[in-house]
């Protein structure tokens, strides 16, 4: 995939726009050149797209066989491209006829769904993923967004309209993290505009057994390893023992 044309950034008060468009140079690249040369031996989540129900098969019928790929997160909710991307997660028909699809070919790895922000009900999405076999679903992926150049009178964006992410969308993404913990069964990946370890802790609290940082290694690439020292020191400092009490632990 080439991706987009054009400016694909554009930052915002407290977030970015992107419409990158999932450029990248293809999984059987990925296979055959990129994945022996990671060196480091932490687990792999490998996040795949399609164009169409086949591709996304093709696809996961590859992903599949890649031993040193831990899990697969299946992207149905991506804003920014023309062919499928947001689509296939925009109702919960669709949810659960790409998530039975990659299920029936992906044998060998747990499968994670990674969910669209851009619905009226996200939590019924989530169910739907669940039941038609998802693993853990992940949650959010980008808000549909514009940027309009006032010099230009145009759109800023080579795509017109790209993903919101970062600080901005913290609140709602918290907010759809604890509405998909009440509704399903299985653990949730959180993210939405974490910048510090107290923000990785409110998806931990809405209900999220694992948290995802995009936007915001943008602006400090060492976040990841400041969010984990955090949560450490608060775990010693409140004498919590397992992180796994503090899963859901907002809910009333
Ligand atoms: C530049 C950029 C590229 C992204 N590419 C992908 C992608 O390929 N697949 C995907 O599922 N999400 C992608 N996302 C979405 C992020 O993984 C994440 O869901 C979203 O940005 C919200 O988290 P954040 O506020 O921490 O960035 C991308 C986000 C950014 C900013």
């Amino acid at each position: 995939k080439e991706g987009n044309k054009g400016i694909r950034i554009a930052e915002t008060p407290s977030g970015m726009i992107n419409c990158i468009g999932l450029e990248n140079p293809g999984i059987e690249y990925f296979k055959n050149n990129i994945v022996k040369n990671i060196k480091y031996s932490s687990p792999i989540i490998l996040n795949i797209n399609g164009a169409s129900i086949d591709e996304y098969i093709k696809v996961s019928e590859i992903a599949n066989e890649i031993e040193r790929v831990n899990f697969i997160e299946l992207n149905i909710s991506c804003p920014n491209v023309k062919n499928g991307g947001m689509a296939f997660g925009a109702s919960c028909e669709s949810a659960e006829n790409t998530t039975k699809a990659v299920r029936k070919v992906l044998t060998k790895k747990p499968l994670i769904v990674k969910l669209s922000p851009n619905v009226t009900d996200i939590a019924a999405i989530a169910k739907a993923a669940e039941d038609a076999g998802a693993d853990s679903v992940s949650l959010v992926n980008t808000f549909l967004a514009m940027k309009i150049d006032t010099k230009t009178r145009k759109p800023l964006l080579g795509n017109i309209f790209g993903g919101l992410s970062g600080d901005c969308i913290r609140p709602i993404a918290v907010r759809m993290v604890y509405q998909v913990y009440k509704a399903v069964k299985i653990p949730i990946v959180g993210m939405g505009g974490i910048s510090s370890y107290d923000d990785a802790l409110e998806f931990i609290m809405a209900g999220a057994s694992l948290v995802s940082i995009g936007a915001g290694i943008f602006s400090n690439p060492m976040l990841p390893i400041e969010v984990i020292r955090g949560i450490d020191n608060y775990l010693k400092e409140n004498k919590i023992e397992n992180i796994k009490e503090l899963i859901g632990a907002a809910h009333l």
